[in-house]
């Protein structure tokens, strides 16, 4: 391909040629046979879009407001690990260029720079949370996060353990040497070990991970911070209302990229019954699989309030670092422009349940 590329598939694809085999694997694999992640994709094939005709679409607004942050877009930068294994500067330039966008980021707990770092580029930024056995170095990251600005506390609650990810299993995958993990190398010397015949990430969990969290964990979470908090990884209803009543204020409906349970739900279909179940009462978002601008509509329909981007922003950055995160970005926001007024709906109030159908 000579050309720069026009759509998120395009960018993927040359990707590709500027990762190294454990990185390009890492970022791109799912659990065991793959099945969710590839349903991610293809179940927002049978949801169709009903378009109004005839409805004033010359000014469009794609602003919103997300745990009281307002975005020029319902789209928000999904928490990804490691971001340096695509480009030297990572989650800097993935910061910066969710700035230029005026887009929400969600950094990893794993990044590859220090939250404090990339606090000095990033504006709307979330810190995502692994709570760690040691729940002194957990209070000490939260601590950490509310210094240096982060709006709000993203915790991932679909991961006691890893899932099982073949090819990082079969490349051992580890860091290479000059690579940390910025936030806890600094403050205990953790390392993404090098393990025989598994991969070091899965080893970092089993070692460092709880595994016996439960819902009283999160409302200990809630006790300690004065950030909002949103749960990432539900996927059934009665776990969002749970989620509401132990004191998160929002909710990410995640199967974390097929990354861990293979054979779950794909998050477009889960999200119906639990905005139906909790829509009104805290905010929804929802990530996994999204490409294009009617992938945005049809999530927005089924009732999330905005959606995470998680591998393409990888693409972007492996691809041209900086300026790709920003080209992914706007990409989605002009194709979620033109979806809006191809359906009829000049602001996202407009997108209601009836603009899609199930087939
Ligand atoms: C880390 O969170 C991963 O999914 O690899």
């Amino acid at each position: 391909m000579s050309q720069k590329p026009i759509n998120l598939l395009e960018y993927e694809s040359l990707a590709k040629q500027h990762l190294d085999k454990m990185a390009l694997d890492y970022y791109a694999s799912g659990a065991l046979d793959e099945k969710t992640l590839i349903e991610n994709r293809s179940a927002f094939d049978r949801y169709k879009i009903l378009p109004k005709m005839l409805r004033g679409v010359s000014q469009r607004d794609l602003s919103t407001t997300i745990l009281g942050q307002s975005l020029s877009a319902p789209i928000l930068i999904a928490p990804m690990a490691f971001q340096c294994l695509a480009d030297t500067r990572g989650e800097l330039a993935t910061a910066t260029a969710a700035v230029k966008l005026d887009l929400g980021m969600v950094l990893s707990t794993l990044s590859t720079k220090s939250l404090e770092e990339v606090a000095n580029y990033g504006k709307k930024l979330w810190f995502q949370l692994y709570i760690h056995r040691d729940r002194n170095l957990t209070r000490t990251l939260v601590e950490r996060a509310e210094q240096a600005g982060y709006q709000a506390l993203c915790v991932t609650v679909d991961a006691p353990i890893l899932g099982v990810r073949e090819c990082d299993r079969r490349n051992q995958f580890t860091l290479p040497p000059h690579l940390e993990i910025a936030n806890l190398t600094s403050m205990k010397n953790l390392k993404i070990p090098q393990t025989k015949g598994e991969s070091g990430l899965y080893e970092y969990f089993a070692t460092q991970l709880d595994p016996g969290l439960t819902w009283q964990d999160l409302e200990w979470l809630a006790s300690i911070t004065k950030l909002p908090i949103a749960v990432k990884g539900i996927l059934r209803a009665d776990d969002a209302i749970t989620a509401r009543e132990c004191g998160a204020k929002a909710i990410i409906v995640s199967n974390h990229g097929g990354r861990q349970l293979d054979g779950a739900i794909a998050t477009i279909d889960a999200l119906g019954e639990i905005t139906a179940a909790v829509g009104d009462k805290i905010e929804v978002l929802v990530d996994g699989g999204i490409r294009r601008g009617t992938d945005i509509l049809k999530a927005l329909a089924r009732g999330a309030k905005a959606v995470l981007i998680g591998r393409p922003i990888l693409w972007g950055l492996a691809v041209s670092g900086e300026q790709g995160v920003a080209d992914i970005l706007s990409i989605l926001i002009q194709e979620l422009d033109n979806a809006m007024a191809l359906s009829g709906c000049a602001k996202l109030q407009d997108v209601a349940a009836n603009l899609i159908k199930q087939l």
